[in-house]
């Protein structure tokens, strides 16, 4: 990172000039660094939803929106999702490279012996009611998980870190999984270490004690895949939102409780399972031009779920490779006859050709495909936005101890711009109107 350039500010209101230091991170845009610019002049800079603002330097996720490009730790998630599995991702996002046969089986070893939750857990679960979201319930356990595991609670110990991280990653499909079980009144299964990140997880969900589940090896890869391309993505809201309370040093479990809060809404992580309520309500193919001129209406709120981003202003890359596993399950399935995955597959043919979407680069994006995947795994969509909780956690907890480790790191607070009533008089009760 050189910052040998400035650029200039000039102040209209009194002819100053500040000299502003540019940026350059390994590749991406330039940044204009601010930070000392309340204090040289006075003035905030003014950026709601942070579209112009970088919030921290990061070496795990490279996102070019233009050229739909993503990179965890400089390798292409197309490379990763046909040529890696979740665990190795995980290590990469964590330890920055890619590990040899021997880190792997290390690594892998480590997290399963972390995959079984303190038995206590189990009957803090039984205050949820069984209708509760399984968002609520997962949000709910992991903020609690720092009332359990008070070994690994002390930020400033890397050791309590790694631990506390693996820990979040090997129990984070455990607690998704027993916060399904729970709400269809089943007993929990414990997780086996003998099987992959993934299948362990599909069994936790779909065995019961009377009948094993066989895993499908195609959902078993469907399911990794999609663990791996939701892994990570650099500063969105959901990682901020961790990042952001863990700069006041709270613990790692209480900052992804957070994550999972913020990765709830529907226009973030929460979008899989809009696309699939938005699907319902659609109802039939003949339905689609009446939604879509609605969504392109205005005056009206509606928008196609699944389709959009922040950033990407290109296909999301992970929306191609969530693409083509989605036609590959469907069709390992023979799930065609399923009219709610064909109004999808009809709903993305005509949005792509449509002059509205292609004109504001509104491409589908990774929810799109991946609550039809889901659909067609037997996955409630009530658990979509837990599974991306469950993949996204690696993300976080990478993210959070790359912040702690970080010399420039300070307590995030943003400023305003204040519009509200300036001093005024306090009136007592009797002189109000
Ligand atoms: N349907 C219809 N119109 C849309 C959509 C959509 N899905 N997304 C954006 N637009 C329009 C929007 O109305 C606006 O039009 P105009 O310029 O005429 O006012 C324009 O496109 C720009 O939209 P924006 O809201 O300013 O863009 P944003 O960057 O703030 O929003 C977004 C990004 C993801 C919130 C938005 O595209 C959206 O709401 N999409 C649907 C929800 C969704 O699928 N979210 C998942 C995102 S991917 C998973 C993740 O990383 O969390």
């Amino acid at each position: 990172m050189k910052a040998n350039l400035t650029a200039t500010l000039t102040d209209n209101e009194t002819g100053k000039t500040y000299q502003l230091p540019i940026m350059h991170g390994a590749t991406g845009p330039r940044l204009v660094d601010v930070r000392k610019l309340y204090g040289e002049s006075g003035m905030f800079t003014y950026d709601p939803g942070f579209t112009s603002t970088g919030s921290c330097q990061s070496k795990i996720t490279y996102i070019d929106g233009e050229q739909g490009i993503l990179l965890h730790r400089g390798y292409d998630i197309a490379d990763l999702a046909e040529q890696s599995d979740f665990m190795e991702v995980a290590y990469l996002l964590m330890k920055g490279e890619l590990p040899n046969k021997a880190q792997k089986a290390k690594f892998v070893n480590d997290i399963t012996m972390h995959t079984m939750v303190h038995e206590q857990i189990s009957t803090f679960y039984r205050g949820f009611r069984r209708d509760a979201h399984p968002m609520a319930v997962c949000c709910g356990v992991v903020g609690a998980l720092s009332a359990f595991y008070h070994d690994s609670l002390d930020i400033n110990d890397p050791h309590q870190r790694m631990v506390a991280s693996y820990r979040l990653v090997a129990k984070m499909p455990t607690i998704a999984a027993m916060a399904y079980k729970y709400s269809i009144g089943q007993p929990f299964v414990y997780p086996r270490n003998d099987l992959s990140y993934a299948a362990n997880f599909l069994r936790m969900m779909f065995s019961v004690p009377a009948a094993e589940y066989e895993i499908n090896p195609v959902f078993e890869r469907a399911m990794d895949r999609i663990l791996m391309l939701h892994a990570d993505h650099e500063q969105n809201a959901s990682t901020s939102t961790v990042r952001l309370a863990g700069s006041s040093g709270a613990n790692p479990f209480a900052c992804i409780a957070a994550g999972i809060a913020s990765l709830w809404g529907p226009s973030h992580g929460g979008a899989n399972e809009a696309v699939l309520n938005m699907l319902v309500e659609i109802g039939d193919k003949k339905n689609i031009s009446t939604f879509l001129s609605r969504v392109k209406d205005k005056n009206d709120h509606t928008r196609l779920m699944g389709f959009g981003h922040r950033v990407y202003k290109n296909f999301d890359p992970r929306a191609k490779v969530m693409r083509r596993t989605c036609h590959e399950v469907l069709t390992a399935l023979g799930v065609h006859s399923d009219p709610l995955l064909e109004l999808a597959m009809e709903m993305e043919e005509i949005a792509l050709k449509d002059e509205y979407f292609i004109s504001k680069k509104l491409y589908p994006n990774v929810d799109f495909y991946s609550g039809i995947i889901f659909r067609a795994l037997g996955i409630p969509t009530s658990m979509f936005t837990v599974l991306f909780a469950v993949a996204r956690t690696v993300g976080w907890i990478s993210q959070w101890n790359e912040m702690i480790e970080d010399p420039d790191q300070k307590i995030g607070r943003p400023r305003q711009m204040y519009t509200g009533a300036t001093a005024r008089d306090f009136k007592p009760m009797h002189l109000r109107a």
